[in-house]
């Protein structure tokens, strides 16, 4: 069952978005070589508590037997690391990207985000894939209106994605989201062979696509949360929630 958001539940979610984006600007803001990526998460777990929120993702069950409970408020994946990165005593340094990925919760309601950075001065390459991987979102949702189906998203995404060269993860997905982190319906970046829900207004979804740049096989490490890519090139991810409508979708992860 999806889950329809009122217009009072769709602005308490903007509340929780907010608490998300100003995390991220303190990301932007720390992002440098010779930091760690544990130093990210506790600054970001300070600036959700301060503003009276809780981390969506700390405590969150692992998908995966044997894999402990996420041990922190943000997901950080370097390179080659695709999604679910754990904060740790790696420095971050010149030239590497790193993925963010930020949940808050606050009056009942998640928001979720994602973003790449450069570390420094990073490669034209690096660089294109980052863009690439941002636009895709965009493009994605230009078609999140009410009476397009999912999977009118999830092409739009894969088409720009492969348009360059990159290809579009298929292992992990975008979500409804709301009261939980991840609700129905699941959100592919990439054409699946069922069409999807017909998208209603009202309607919250993370819409997340992880992009290679070599072959969008992935391999999950021991730890059984990071996820790498399979031949050990780069990766990006871009996510923001966003709230259906009648025209255009509004983005809840933003400051206006
Ligand atoms: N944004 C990620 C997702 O939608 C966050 C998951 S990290 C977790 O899957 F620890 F919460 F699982
Ligand atoms: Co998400």
């Amino acid at each position: 069952m999806i889950s329809i958001k009122s217009k009072n539940e769709i602005d308490l979610m903007r509340k929780a978005g907010e608490v998300v984006a100003l995390a991220h600007k303190k990301i932007e803001e720390s992002i440098k070589p010779g930091v760690t990526t544990a130093e990210l998460d506790r600054l970001v777990e300070e600036v959700i508590r301060k503003n009276g929120a809780i981390p969506s993702f700390k405590g969150y069950k692992c998908p995966y037997p044997g894999g402990i409970d996420y041990p922190s408020s943000i997901c950080a994946s370097v390179n080659n690391e695709v999604v679910h990165g754990i904060p740790g005593l790696r420095e971050l340094k010149d030239g590497d990207i790193i993925s963010i990925d930020i949940g808050a919760y606050l009056n009942g309601f998640h928001g979720d985000a994602a973003r790449t950075f450069a570390v420094g001065k990073i490669s034209p390459e690096a660089e294109k894939l980052i863009e690439v991987t941002k636009q895709s979102f965009f493009e994605g949702i230009k078609n999140a209106v009410e009476g397009n189906r999912i999977i009118d998203i999830s092409s739009a995404i894969e088409d720009y994605v492969t348009s360059y060269g990159y290809t579009a993860v298929r292992e992990y997905v975008g979500h409804g989201i709301g009261r939980e982190m991840h609700e129905e319906p699941q959100i592919p970046n990439y054409r699946s062979r069922e069409r999807g829900h017909r998208l209603q207004r009202g309607m919250t979804l993370a819409v997340e696509p992880m992009v290679n740049e070599g072959t969008y096989r992935v391999e999950l490490l021991n730890n059984k949360w990071t996820v790498v890519t399979a031949d050990g090139k780069l990766s990006a991810h871009y996510e923001n929630t966003i709230a259906v409508t009648e025209k255009e979708p509004v983005i809840l992860t933003i400051l206006d």
